[in-house]
């Protein structure tokens, strides 16, 4: 931890030194450097480090018991217990949703921004709002797509919500065992597969960018363009063309801020083949906006469509990246300063990690240094000092000060 401390200073002072403007790239720096010491830390240290990432929130896990199951292809939340037994992926170990402990996300510098295109429609251009049974689908055109933020790019199919009740709240997925009011999900599809269908068999076939829905002040407009119409579709298989409008409203503003992980559909077939993206940002909506949503469509059963999502699933051995360091104080990214300021701040992730590398680099250097003059000193010592020598001894001492 001795080192830590000095790498940190090491860093601080020759940013500082190098004439770096801000002193938000200091502290960039600073993070980067302890982020560098950790990783050769732990690299030193435990070889069978690999336990930190097991699971530990299997508290709702489905547990698949071999009793026998209805056995009919149409599946319902009642009988999640056994989509397994019909759908062999829902039984698998990379499955979604996921309860998602923040303090084990680990910070990946390389997830940048989320970028959206064609997302504005115009109002002249329709779109299918559906009722299927399960939640309200609203169909987008293949003109939207992620452009950014993926390895790949990723073309829109169709949004839909996940919800609770009147009285529970309905988000699939969980922050630090907290569930959200709600949850909407974004579907996409590798545009380098001819559709949907043949992209969700592949392991990069999919990408589902979520948001978490809460209940604010205001009325949000975005999601009013579609709770405005849920009236006209309460039954089942029910639809109604609606004017489109600038679907990327339904996300937040900030797409920089996500965790990342590998999981798959939430619904049957349950493949495992989705590249999840969840905002840190949540979504408002007024609290009668909540309530039509919670109260207005019917199921199959001609019952209230609620509490349309899965339970958190095993995490198995999987990892959560996240776009954005949890552990920082200066970034609690629910309260956003200017926009300006953390697009500064993001791209100079990149530029202090490798100024960090460079001094850790300098640092080993200098402490090899140090060693070979005490060693020298030694054998010196053993030997008779001459002053010529003594020159030397003092020569080694100033390279140390100046690296
Ligand atoms: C997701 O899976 C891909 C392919 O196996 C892998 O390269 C990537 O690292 C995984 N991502 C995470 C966050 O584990
Ligand atoms: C957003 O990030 C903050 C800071 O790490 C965290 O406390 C909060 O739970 C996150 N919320 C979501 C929805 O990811
Ligand atoms: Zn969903």
């Amino acid at each position: 931890m001795a080192e830590e401390s000095q790498l940190h200073h090491r860093a601080g002072r020759q940013g500082a030194a190098a004439g770096s403007p801000a002193p938000a790239h200091l502290l960039e720096m600073r993070r980067a450097a302890l982020r560098v010491c950790l990783l050769v830390l732990a690299a030193l240290g435990r070889p069978g480090a690999g336990s930190e990432h097991d699971e530990e929130h299997d508290g709702e896990d489905l547990s698949h018991s071999p009793e026998k199951g209805p056995g009919h292809s149409h599946w319902s939340y009642e009988e999640r217990e056994h989509w397994g037994e019909d759908y062999p992926d829902c039984a698998g170990t990379l499955q979604s949703p996921i309860n998602i402990d923040m303090s084990r996300t680990i910070f990946s510098p390389q997830l940048r921004p989320i970028q959206l295109s064609g997302y504005s429609l115009p109002a002249k251009e329709k779109l299918r709002l559906r009722n299927n049974g399960h939640t309200v689908q609203l169909d987008l055109p293949e003109s939207l797509a992620i452009t950014g933020g993926y390895a790949q790019q990723y073309r829109a199919v169709q949004l839909h919500l996940h919800w609770g009740s009147l009285s529970g709240r309905g988000s699939e997925h969980t922050i630090n065992g907290h569930r959200f009011a709600a949850e909407i999900h974004v579907v996409h599809y590798n545009s380098k597969y001819d559709s949907f269908n043949e992209a969700m068999v592949h392991p990069d076939g999919l990408a589902v960018l979520a948001a978490f829905l809460e209940v604010g002040p205001r009325e949000n407009p975005y999601y009013q363009e579609i709770l405005e119409h849920l009236y006209k579709i309460q039954g089942e298989g029910e639809e109604v063309w609606v004017p489109g409008f600038n679907i990327e409203g339904l996300l937040p503003a900030n797409l920089k801020f996500y965790l990342h992980y590998n999981g798959s559909l939430t619904t049957p077939p349950c493949y495992q083949t989705v590249k999840w993206t969840i905002f840190n940002q949540t979504m408002l909506l007024s609290h009668d906006q909540m309530s039509t949503l919670v109260m207005t469509l019917r199921n199959d059963d001609n019952k209230p469509l609620q509490n349309n999502y899965r339970p958190v699933q095993g995490l198995h051995r999987r990892q959560v990246l996240s776009s954005f360091q949890t552990t920082a104080k200066q970034l609690p990214p629910g309260n956003e300063g200017s926009t300006a300021t953390e697009g500064h701040t993001s791209s100079s992730f990149h530029a202090g990690d490798v100024l960090a590398v460079l001094f850790g680099v300098l640092f080993a250097i200098t402490a090899l240094a140090f060693l070979l003059y005490i060693l020298k000193h030694r054998s010196q010592n053993t030997r008779l000092d001459s002053p010529g020598k003594s020159k030397v001894i003092y020569t080694a001492a100033t390279t140390e000060n100046t690296a």
